[in-house]
């Protein structure tokens, strides 16, 4: 009863806010186009828990949670995490209760390949993915999968990971594995997430598995050896799958999106835009290809005032820059937050994360008191920032295909009448229709971050992200729908941010209940509404 007094009261309060009388005046532009896509995404360390069970190996993050004091902020780990690994069935059963067209997920390197390399495939790795796409495509939802969500082998981390320039061949050995496996079921495949927090999060700032501080250094390698992984991983399927399978692959790219602060400039943002996002976009969507030139530059001017013989940012030869250039699909894109920037003051010491390696341009980043702030200190909410970001996009890069593979809101509180990320999930789509119907920008598809809360890294089960919240104290890993999945269902299955009024497709045998109250309820404001 509670739970269905919360849902009614959530759904009065976003029915009923003004914004709505807005956007039924508005007409088309609360529909999404019939062709764009709507999904949700996890990955296989926050959610799969089964850590040392059926042949799996240790990964980067095993190892990292068990053993390094501190680095996990409730000292957790991903052992069993939401148990995914056994309750697989039940989260397909709640992306088939959403509606959804598509559900991410990523598969774990070493449950795959134990030793990291392709000389013995782990089938009970292979029968847990494999059933899982299978149970989604039963389903009707097509399964989008990323190849590598920051699970490398512990066995590869030991011979230098992604420093070592032969992770190149070991990771486009991998995807061939997958490629061989799946291709038959995968049609869209995200070759990497978010390799600049990978490779900026881990080296630059030490906080992220392994927690090599290497500034500079260690991160410019990581970069590089991305790219050129990602872009082999991509020749390979070109060359060898996709004439037989006609799939799309891209990597995906968390940016920060970026503006100047108060008396600066725009130079100031752009220059920290090709940073964040240029590093990991330029050298694959520019035309000329390559790392960012004025990042260059300004990379191998310090490493000489410095005294390096070379610029610690490697250069590409000329034969990367074309392996690497055009390797793409479409624009993968994962958006959280945003930041002003500003010249550092002399001597100031810049913070932690967002901060990456913005000291190497002497910039700054702040944010603006007006936005609002959620609980999570480094987690700012500016809708807008999806848009502009997705703009400049299409400016810097042209009119390429741009994917939203992960957005959603981070709260630390496990209630389920979530209001705050209703209204995160409404503003930010409000924004993504912006994009499609004024900027012209051609973005098919929205994925939810999360499906269900899970393990966050180094925030350990604080943070929380889930349209569904999963009790951690329950041997059973009970998943319960929180207010934001009615909302996003209704967006999913309708193509509008506004409920409609017989809003009863939802299926969830649990909710039934709730949702004819639901219906009643919003039947009873519409006709008021014409009353008024
Ligand atoms: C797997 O790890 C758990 C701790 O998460 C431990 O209790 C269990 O004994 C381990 N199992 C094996 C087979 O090593
Ligand atoms: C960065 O700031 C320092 C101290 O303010 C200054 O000496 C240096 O020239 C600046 N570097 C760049 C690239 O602007
Ligand atoms: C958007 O991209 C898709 C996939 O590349 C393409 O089929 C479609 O024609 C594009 N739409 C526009 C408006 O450019």
């Amino acid at each position: 009863m509670l739970y269905r007094t919360f849902v009614l009261c959530i759904l009065v309060r976003n029915t009923w806010s003004s914004s709505w009388k807005s956007e039924v005046e508005e007409g088309s532009k609360v529909h999404f186009p019939p062709w764009f896509k709507f999904g949700s995404a996890t990955a296989s360390h926050q959610i799969e828990g089964a850590w040392n069970a059926s042949g799996k190996t240790p990964h980067i993050w095993d190892v990292f949670a068990h053993t390094v004091p501190g680095a996990i902020s409730d000292g957790s780990n991903g052992d069993v995490a939401c148990d995914s690994y056994r309750l697989w069935r039940e989260d397909v059963k709640m992306a088939a209760d959403l509606g959804l067209d598509f559900y991410r997920f990523s598969i774990s390197w070493p449950r795959i390949l134990p030793s990291g390399f392709p000389n013995h495939i782990n089938e009970e790795g292979v029968r847990y993915y494999r059933e899982l796409m299978d149970g989604l495509l039963e389903v009707g939802i097509e399964p989008v999968v990323t190849i590598y969500h920051w699970e490398l082998p512990q066995s590869l981390q030991d011979l230098g990971g992604w420093t070592n320039p032969l992770v190149v061949d070991w990771y486009a050995d991998y995807a061939r594995v997958l490629f061989t496996l799946y291709a038959d079921r995968v049609k869209t495949w995200i070759t990497l997430n978010e390799p600049m927090v990978f490779c900026e999060a881990t080296y630059t700032l030490g906080s992220h598995a392994p927690g090599i501080l290497s500034p500079g250094i260690g991160n410019f390698l990581c970069n590089r050896h991305a790219l050129l992984a990602h872009a082999k991983a991509w020749r390979i399927y070109d060359q060898e799958f996709r004439h037989k399978y006609h799939g799309k692959l891209a990597l995906t790219n968390n940016l920060l999106w970026f503006e100047p602060d108060e008396g600066h400039g725009d130079e100031v943002a752009e220059l920290v835009r090709e940073l964040g996002a240029g590093m990991y976009s330029h050298p694959i969507y520019s035309k000329e290809g390559g790392w960012p030139p004025v990042i260059e530059k300004i990379i191998a001017e310090r490493s000489r005032r410095q005294g390096y013989p070379k610029s610690r940012l490697p250069p590409f030869t000329k034969e990367e820059i074309k392996f690497i250039r055009g390797t793409y699909d479409f624009y993968g894109f994962n958006y959280y937050t945003a930041r002003l920037a500003r010249w550092a003051k002399p001597g100031e010491v810049l913070g932690k994360w967002p901060h990456f390696g913005t000291d190497e341009l002497n910039i700054s980043l702040v944010v603006k008191p007006e936005w609002k702030k959620s609980p999570l200190d480094w987690f700012i909410i500016y809708p807008e920032g999806i848009r502009r970001q997705m703009k400049w996009l299409k400016r810097k890069y042209g009119n390429i295909e741009i994917f939203i593979m992960e957005n959603g809101l981070a709260n630390i509180d496990p209630r389920l009448d979530d209001t705050d990320r209703v209204d995160f999930y409404r503003e930010h789509l409000r924004q993504v229709l912006l994009s499609i119907y004024e900027d012209g920008v051609n973005v098919t598809g929205y994925t939810a971050w999360s499906l269900m809360d899970n393990y966050e890294w180094i925030d350990g089960y604080h943070s929380k992200f889930g349209l569904y919240a999963v009790d951690f104290s329950d041997s059973e890993r009970r998943r319960t729908p929180r207010a934001s999945a009615f909302y996003y269902s209704s967006v999913v299955r309708t193509g509008s941010l506004v409920l409609p009024a017989t809003y009863t497709s939802y299926t969830a045998s649990s909710s039934k209940n709730a949702l004819s109250y639901i219906t009643i309820v919003i039947n009873f404001m519409l006709a008021l509404s014409l009353i008024k």
